[in-house]
């Protein structure tokens, strides 16, 4: 399966699909991993917090490691913002890994104020070559502006909640103003929608299944959905979304389930602690 890219602002590529692994964990994760490498997606999530970089390292190092398109991801914990300890945590990462293609801090943690000193540290690791691309994520308007006013460098990603009860119309829109690239996580919204007419009546006019009418409306925003799945067969549903396209009006209809209160979990990034 041949997945389409995108260009990040730091004129690399992002395939526009990518396979999330939290919560896998041990033999699990390394299986499910293998599986959608062998598939077709290149593009994988993890993060220091997901327990499971070991686990995914084993599966690109089985895979094809040296693999140009790959893009593994890890994040960085709250607990190691700061300068030094940022770069520590990236070693202990890449360790683990084998490579880190992205990285990204995986909360910004206002309360705590030490994100900007986390950024400058990601942007050293890149001039030096270490990481292709970094990103960050959970992060307002406000965070973006705050670390590339600090650096000169505006983060390539900003990974965030994103499903259809959930849209993120304005940060999207700042997205594209800032010219940052969305990633979507928990991009299903726990199947919330699936029965709405809005995503169950394009499933039957296009003879697919609802998870793949929410995937093609994230593909269609140019946000970068990261479905996860531990069942090699949805795994394979995930990545078929790019043969058929919604109109307009379908799109419109699935942004409009939007709710204010549309969060699943993990709260507001101005006043959630992630650690
Ligand atoms: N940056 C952050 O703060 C943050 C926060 C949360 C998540 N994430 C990332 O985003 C990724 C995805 O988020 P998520 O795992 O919460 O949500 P998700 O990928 O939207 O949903 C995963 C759930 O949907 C099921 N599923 C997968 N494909 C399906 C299909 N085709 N039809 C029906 N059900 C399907 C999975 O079950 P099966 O496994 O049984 O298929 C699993 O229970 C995570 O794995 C992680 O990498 C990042």
């Amino acid at each position: 399966m041949n997945i389409p890219s995108l260009v990040m602002n730091d004129g690399t590529t992002l395939p526009a699909l990518g396979f999330g692994t939290y919560p896998l964990k041990g033999s699990d994760a390394t299986r499910s991993v293998s599986t959608a490498v062998d598939m077709g997606y290149r593009l994988i999530d993890s993060a220091l917090n997901y327990e499971n970089e070991s686990d995914v390292g084993r599966a690109i190092a089985e895979a094809d490691p040296q693999d140009a398109q790959l893009v593994v991801t890890t994040k960085l914990p709250g607990r190691d913002h700061g300068y030094d300890q940022t770069i520590r945590s990236f070693d202990g990462s890449l360790e683990r890994l084998g490579r880190i293609d992205l990285y990204l801090i995986h909360w910004p943690n206002p309360r705590h104020g030490r994100y900007v000193d986390a950024w400058r540290a990601m942007v050293e690791l890149q001039r030096e070559g270490r990481v292709r691309s970094i990103g960050v994520s959970n992060f307002t308007e406000r965070h973006l502006h705050e670390v590339a006013e600090a650096t000169g460098v505006m983060p390539s990603v900003n990974q965030i909640e994103l499903h259809p009860e959930f849209p993120q119309a304005a940060l999207r829109g700042v997205h594209a103003d800032l010219g940052v690239l969305t990633e979507s996580w928990s991009p299903l919204g726990e199947g919330r929608t699936f029965a709405d007419p809005a995503v169950a009546g394009p499933a039957a006019k296009y003879g697919r299944t609802p998870a793949q009418i929410v995937l093609r409306w994230h593909v269609q925003l140019d946000a970068v959905p990261l479905p996860k799945s531990s069942s090699a067969e949805r795994q394979r549903e995930n990545l078929d979304v790019f043969d058929f396209a919604l109109t307009q009006a379908e799109m419109a209809a699935i942004t409009g389930l939007g709710r204010p209160d549309g969060r699943l979990w993990g709260g507001d990034p101005e006043t959630n602690e992630e650690m």
